[in-house]
């Protein structure tokens, strides 16, 4: 029998009470090193994880720079006089040309305004404080700015007021900013802005940003996002993707230059998965980079995870356009990838390190990895890369090179890719799975085999695909998270060669997605842990210092009888921790001998998720209904074994002192 059929009928069908197991897991043998960077997260903005999700600007089409400049906006004007907003386009301006030009006929404040409709709404809180801001000039006359907070009926639950506004000296743009609280909570507000007196301005940059965002930044991020990452404490943070970073052509990749310094200089691009699904349209999708580069940085500082970021490699997606570019015009892109470790890691002396400084952080972000393309293929590929990895490693022979092997683990265009990548010596391989369950719980021991003395492996984006792969139909469900478990003991149990993991995509918006399954699903206010949230949070909070054997009769535990574990040793805690995954639709118990210490505690903590439903999930209402539970078991400190009672469709963490 395949292993693939075993699984599925120790899955799905019911069995006896299997004979107990003889464990073993010993401390003597200690294995190699885990990366304390291992268990990361792969951030890219798609299904409104960036704007409209983590970048906290709650206002849509702030600059009127979308294809549709009046997207998100609504006009009020009563009565209506032709003319008294409109569109200007000012082409010096060239990152952000458009702005609304506002003519005032002695205006009493409802009677000519805007109202922006958010992201599929505005979250609005009860007594918080929102900072509304926006560029100005004053071309003749005064003019005077209301913003209103408006709930999902219409009802005013907030509002401020700027100082009559007049001409300023020449032609410059100016900042207006005022702060008021709403006065409830509301899931789909929106804020209305009024504008009163006599005359003509320009106005741009409209936005409108909570004060509760992460470490009370201004202008920052959702701080409920940013913590439940934090509580992953994720190894690396993989950025900006994903396919955003080919583009469906190459004027629609990521440019990282674009994404820094003044907020209203970065210019705006539409999100590729915009248009990319035609049942998932998302017309008013755009990236505004108000979380650009420095953002991204700062943001893996303040978690502790290291920087990896992805760069376009002369290559747009192939699954698009699959533009190129001449192996002659590599160097603009080539020199992107130079300039940006400098961005990141340069002093005051050099060009890009001064710019970092400029935005405020003096000391530089110790960038150790760089991504040369995404999900990219063929010798086209290979032969960009080489040229990449040349100018890199010349001049930062330091900087860790990631690599891709391509869209799949397997087939020819993997085979192709991971032949080349070994052979031009690359550091870190990326290998993508979009699969089945099953794919993961068969592919367990997957690297087992894998050479050791090769390149380190990256599994740069991964997940459970229950319906679908790749596609949307996909649910976040227990059979998922199940599996993904399982496949992870095999990961952990490799750790001295996989050495970087992530789960993608992380985060999805409930009103505003393309892609299913996501770890983190948000709403306006809301956010919810998947249970695949809660086994990557198992993992990366437990990850340990060293890979410890964990065998049944010298052999990996990985697949008999439904049951699949690994094991690490944590020098900072002096403990064992195990990590078993009973997949099987039976209880088990076995026991484990611990060998090679001398005395435990015998007092064992245990964290658990379970469930009899495959098909359980997590919702907003709910989001703790497939969460790991915490408790203690005993062990026998004289026999020094521990007895393990496994539900059926149970993944346990257990973490045992030694003493
Ligand atoms: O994670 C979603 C997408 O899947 C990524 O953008 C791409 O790299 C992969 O195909």
């Amino acid at each position: 029998m395949k292993i693939n059929s075993i699984i599925v009928f120790f899955l799905f069908l019911s069995f006896g009470i299997h004979a107990q197991k003889n464990l073993e897991v010993d401390v003597s043998k200690k294995g190699g090193e885990i990366s304390p960077s291992m268990w990361g997260v792969f951030f890219e903005d798609i299904n409104f994880g960036a704007d409209g999700g983590l970048y906290a600007e709650l206002v849509k089409n702030r600059s009127f720079e979308f294809f549709k400049p009046w997207m998100g906006w609504k006009k009020i004007e009563k009565p209506f006089i032709e003319g008294q907003l409109q569109i200007k386009n000012q082409p010096n301006r060239q990152s952000n040309p458009r702005y609304l030009s506002v003519q005032l006929h002695n205006q009493q404040k409802g009677s000519l305004g805007i109202i922006n409709e958010g992201f599929r709404g505005m979250g609005l809180k009860k007594d918080l404080v929102y900072d509304f801001s926006s560029l100005y000039r004053v071309k003749s006359g005064s003019v005077k700015f209301y913003a209103e907070l408006l709930n999902e009926n219409g009802e005013v639950i907030g509002s401020g007021e700027s100082a009559v506004l007049t001409p300023g000296l020449g032609t410059e743009w100016h900042k207006v900013a005022f702060s008021f609280s709403s006065s409830e909570t509301v899931n789909k507000g929106k804020m209305a802005l009024w504008f009163t007196g006599n005359g003509e301005f320009d106005i741009d940059m409209v936005s409108l940003f909570p004060t509760d965002t992460w470490k009370g930044r201004k202008g920052g991020m959702r701080a409920d996002m940013v913590q439940i990452l934090a509580d992953m404490k994720p190894g690396f943070i993989r950025f900006p993707g994903g396919c955003i970073v080919e583009g469906i052509d190459l004027e629609n990749r990521y440019q990282w230059k674009k994404t820094i310094g003044a907020i209203e200089d970065r210019q705006l691009i539409m999100n590729r998965w915009n248009v990319e699904f035609p049942n998932k349209n998302a017309p008013d999708y755009f990236q505004t980079f108000g979380l650009g580069f420095y953002e991204y940085f700062q943001l893996a500082e303040d978690l502790g995870a290291e920087p990896l970021p992805i760069l376009n490699c002369g290559m747009a997606c192939q699954y698009n356009t699959a533009e190129l570019v001449e192996l002659d015009d590599l160097g603009p892109y080539i020199q992107d990838a130079l300039d940006l470790i400098e961005f990141a890691n340069g002093d005051a002396s050099t060009t890009w390190g001064k710019e970092r400084i400029k935005m405020g952080h003096a000391a530089p972000f110790n960038l150790k990895f760089i991504g040369v393309g995404n999900e990219n293929w063929g010798p086209q590929y290979v032969e960009r890369l080489a040229a990449f990895q040349k100018a890199i490693k010349a001049k930062y022979p330091a900087i860790k090179i990631v690599a891709s092997a391509g869209t799949g683990m397997d087939g020819e265009r993997f085979e192709y890719l991971d032949k080349e990548l070994r052979s031009l010596n690359i550091d870190i391989i990326d290998e993508h799975a979009y699969r089945s369950p099953s794919f993961f719980f068969d592919n367990v021991s997957r690297y087992d085999t894998y050479d050791r003395k090769g390149p380190e492996i990256f599994v740069g984006e991964w997940a459970a695909h229950t319906k679908n792969q790749g596609g949307n139909q996909n649910v976040n469900n227990w059979l998922a998270a199940l599996s993904e478990s399982a496949f992870m003991t095999g990961l952990e149990r490799n750790a001295d060669v996989v050495t970087l993991a992530s789960y993608a995509p992380l985060f999805a918006h409930v009103d505003a997605w393309q892609w299913s399954p996501d770890l983190i699903w948000v709403d306006n206010l809301n956010v919810m842990g998947t249970p695949s949230y809660y086994v990557q949070k198992m993992f990366s909070t437990n990850k340990g210092t060293h890979i410890l054997p964990f065998t049944e009769n010298g052999k990996a535990i990985a697949g008999a009888d439904s049951l699949f574990a690994s094991s690490v040793w944590d020098e900072n805690t002096k403990k064992i921790i195990l990590k078993v995954t009973n997949a099987g639709s039976s209880p088990v118990s076995h026991s484990v001998k611990i060998s090679g210490v001398k005395k435990t505690d015998p007092v064992v903590s245990l964290q658990r998720m379970q469930s009899d439903n495959l098909e359980a999930m997590n919702t907003i209402e709910d989001s703790k209904n497939l969460s790991p539970v915490a408790s203690e078991v005993k062990l026998d400190p004289k026999k020094k074994s521990l007895v393990m009672d496994l539900p059926p469709r149970s993944f346990s963490v257990y973490k045992i002192k030694v003493i």
